[in-house]
């Protein structure tokens, strides 16, 4: 089997598009499970009082948020206006900008800081990203990214992605990005952080759970608050996307607790620094 050719270009387009239509349902679904990696994410890039830090791909802001509440000097930065305005209405006092993680809009060595929470996997061009968070670091300064574990231990996308080979299509015509779980893998993070300059690469993984009313939530969440997993959603037939969404269903029962499901969702930590 031949691995399809990147399209960076019209991949970004695509996220940007979506991104920008998803922000209210993105906040409504995953901010309880996002945030669970703020604090660790801020602890690996070592943000403190006093510290410049940069939060790129921000969404909603909530780890600038989290980052300005330990007193640090935060800018938030997202390619997509409405993610922006999100971010503004929940901090009203953050600085939150537009701008593009592979191009970023400050000048060299501006920060202490700077950490991207379940960014890496939605841009075209992720080296492009880690080189610019190198320039825009001081020497010495600290950089860290969450993404996703790998789908067998992020539950919630093994169960989505199986009910799709199940019972529907995969190669559905979507502009082709990275994998993504590229960076689930630790040894590539390592190697990747090393390519762009980093030195001293650490990888850990973050238990995290998400906890859902109902076992159609998973479906709707990302359905309706996601844009790459969304994307393959929309595209099956309306009949295959019912028996995918009634397959999900009745796997998600298994992870009933209480009058709730919960399911495993660890993300991926990876940090380095500007030597
Ligand atoms: C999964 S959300 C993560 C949001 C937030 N960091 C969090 O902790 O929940 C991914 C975010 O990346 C942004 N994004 C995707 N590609 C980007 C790019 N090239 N430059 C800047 N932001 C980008 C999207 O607009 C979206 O807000």
């Amino acid at each position: 089997m031949t691995t399809p050719s990147i399209a960076p270009e019209a991949f970004r387009a695509f996220e940007h598009e979506g991104w920008q239509k998803v922000s209210q349902r993105y906040h409504h679904a995953f901010a309880s499970l996002t945030s669970q990696a703020v604090v660790p994410l801020l602890d690996a890039a070592e943000v403190s009082a006093g510290v410049r830090v940069l939060d790129v791909a921000a969404g909603p802001g909530y780890v600038a948020g989290v980052a300005a509440d330990r007193g640090a000097e935060v800018i938030g930065i997202d390619f997509s206006q409405a993610m922006v305005a999100a971010a503004r209405r929940h901090y009203p006092k953050g600085d939150f900008r537009e701008g593009d993680a592979e191009d970023l809009p400050f000048g060299a060595a501006v920060f202490d800081a700077v950490v991207m929470n379940f960014g890496l996997l939605h841009l075209g061009r992720p080296e492009w990203a880690l080189a610019e968070a190198h320039r825009v670091l001081r020497p010495g300064g600290k950089y860290a990214f969450t993404v996703w574990a790998r789908p067998e231990e992020a539950i919630g996308f093994e169960i989505v992605l199986n009910a799709i080979h199940a019972h529907g299509k995969v190669d559905v015509g979507l502009p082709q990005g990275p994998s993504f779980f590229r960076f689930s893998d630790a040894g590539e993070c390592h190697r990747t952080l090393l390519a762009a300059g980093f030195v001293s690469p650490a990888v850990d993984t973050i238990p995290q759970t998400w906890r859902l009313s109902t076992p159609d939530v998973l479906f709707e969440n990302m359905l309706e608050g996601t844009v790459r997993t969304a994307g393959l959603l929309r595209a099956q037939t309306a009949e295959a996307r019912d028996t995918i969404r009634a397959s999900i269903h009745q796997t998600m029962l298994k992870y009933t607790r209480g009058n709730a499901i919960e399911i495993p969702m660890p993300a991926v930590l990876a940090s380095a620094k500007k030597p």
